[in-house]
């Protein structure tokens, strides 16, 4: 039976949910799940805005059917070629092959490269920037967003209401659980932390593309967003369209510091516990504190990219960083993160080298600033060493 649910008159969200996905791309806990998201245009031509990961299929296709209403589908609009959006479309084709893809040159290339479907040319309506596609009631304009998440992704702008068909740009982690507007939920309670950890996980790394994006979609009156992951935005767009700018300036969110460590036998860990402390004493209210052991990394480059300053404390492993550690510092290089203050802690019992091997990798980062002292430490913290800890938590608070 099909779950469609009505954004205006004619616009129909007919995506669906996945609550059994253990990882995203094989890699990001779920843990509140993920919705792909399609929309489906019923102007006097029909438009269908991009497909669903297959997990989904069957659901979408009963979705897909009742909006559709009997009719034929006209066109399909393929906004991202990533398989969680267009796995589908070859199964579309089956069940409506009269309809029209509607894609960037590059996205035919990438059809062809993961369908096996020899489309004549006159099937594809190639589009490039500010290319417009009348339906009818609707004036829909193209506009190219390259990396924003992989670069072929093209936004849709309905400039007839004003929609903004955003690609996996403004998306969340989660599913929609009934409600499909992010005004519906408190979004800034419940949803922020998912959203950031996807963007910064998943875009995070295409900070400047982000940013030409912006660019343009603010030359657009946007009366409602519709991105393929979670909540449809129709009020106080301004407020995430912030976050957004903020994350791809790689600017803090906030004040804070935050303080990641790998610590084998609890050393490490006892060492950034009495920072923390001190810390906390000279008033610092903001920490967040993450055991690299534990915690999945894409929750702490989530935090890497909200909080000003990071402490990184880890134990020497075969002469190099704690390898949870190693992994979350080359992550973190990965996603571009820059503009932060840093201090490093290592250990060793006979040869402490990590504290070493994380500055030189964090070296790789624009823009920021390594707070001294160094502190590295053999086995535990000696009482001589507290006074070390008093002069870093003090040159923290003074970067702050
Ligand atoms: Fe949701 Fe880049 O795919």
């Amino acid at each position: 039976m099909h779950n469609i649910s009505k954004i205006t008159e004619d616009l129909f969200w007919l995506g669906a949910n996945d609550r059994r996905l253990a990882l995203f791309e094989n890699v990001y806990p779920l843990p509140l799940g993920v919705s792909y998201n399609a929309y489906m245009l019923r102007d006097e031509k029909t438009v269908l805005l991009d497909t669903v990961d297959s997990a989904v299929s069957g659901q979408f296709f009963e979705n897909l059917a009742a909006a559709l209403q009997g009719r034929a589908l006209d066109y399909l609009i393929v906004n991202h070629m990533e398989p969680d959006h267009c796995a589908e479309i070859a199964r579309v084709l089956q069940v409506y092959p009269a309809a029209k893809i509607v894609c960037n040159a590059q996205t035919k290339r990438m059809i062809a490269q993961f369908f096996d479907l020899n489309l004549p040319d006159e099937q594809y309506v190639l589009v490039k920037e500010g290319d417009t596609l009348n339906t009818g009631r609707h004036i829909l304009q193209f506009i190219m967003a390259p990396m924003v998440h992989w670069p072929e992704v093209m936004m849709t702008y309905d400039a007839t209401d004003k929609t903004l068909f955003s690609a996996d740009a403004f998306g969340t982690f989660g599913t929609l659980n009934g409600n499909i507007f992010a005004d519906e939920v408190d979004f800034a309670r419940d949803y922020l932390d998912e959203a950031r950890r996807y963007y910064t996980n998943i875009v995070g790394k295409y900070g400047p593309q982000v940013q030409a994006v912006l660019k343009k979609a603010a030359g657009l009156e946007i009366a409602r967003i519709c991105p393929l992951h979670g909540f449809i935005w129709r009020q106080n767009l301004g407020w995430f369209i912030e976050k957004y700018a903020q994350w791809a300036a790689y600017e803090a969110e906030e004040k804070g510091v935050l303080i990641a460590y790998g610590s084998i036998y609890g050393h490490t860990q006892n060492a950034v516990e009495i920072l923390a402390l001190k810390l906390a004493e000279r008033g610092v209210k903001n920490i967040k504190m993450h055991d690299v052991s534990v915690t999945h990394a894409s929750y702490i480059v989530a935090d890497a990219f909200k909080f000003g300053t990071l402490v990184f404390a880890a134990a020497t492993y075969n002469g190099g960083i704690f390898t949870p550690m190693d992994n979350l510092l080359r992550d973190l290089t990965a996603h571009n993160l820059q503009n932060r203050r840093m201090a490093t802690l290592d250990n060793g019992t006979w040869a402490a080298l990590a504290g070493k091997q994380m500055r030189e990798e964090i070296a790789k980062w624009k823009n920021c600033t390594v707070i001294e002292p160094q502190i590295s430490i053999k086995s535990a913290l000696t009482d001589a060493q507290q006074s070390d800890l008093d002069a870093l938590a003090d040159a923290i608070v003074a970067q702050m």
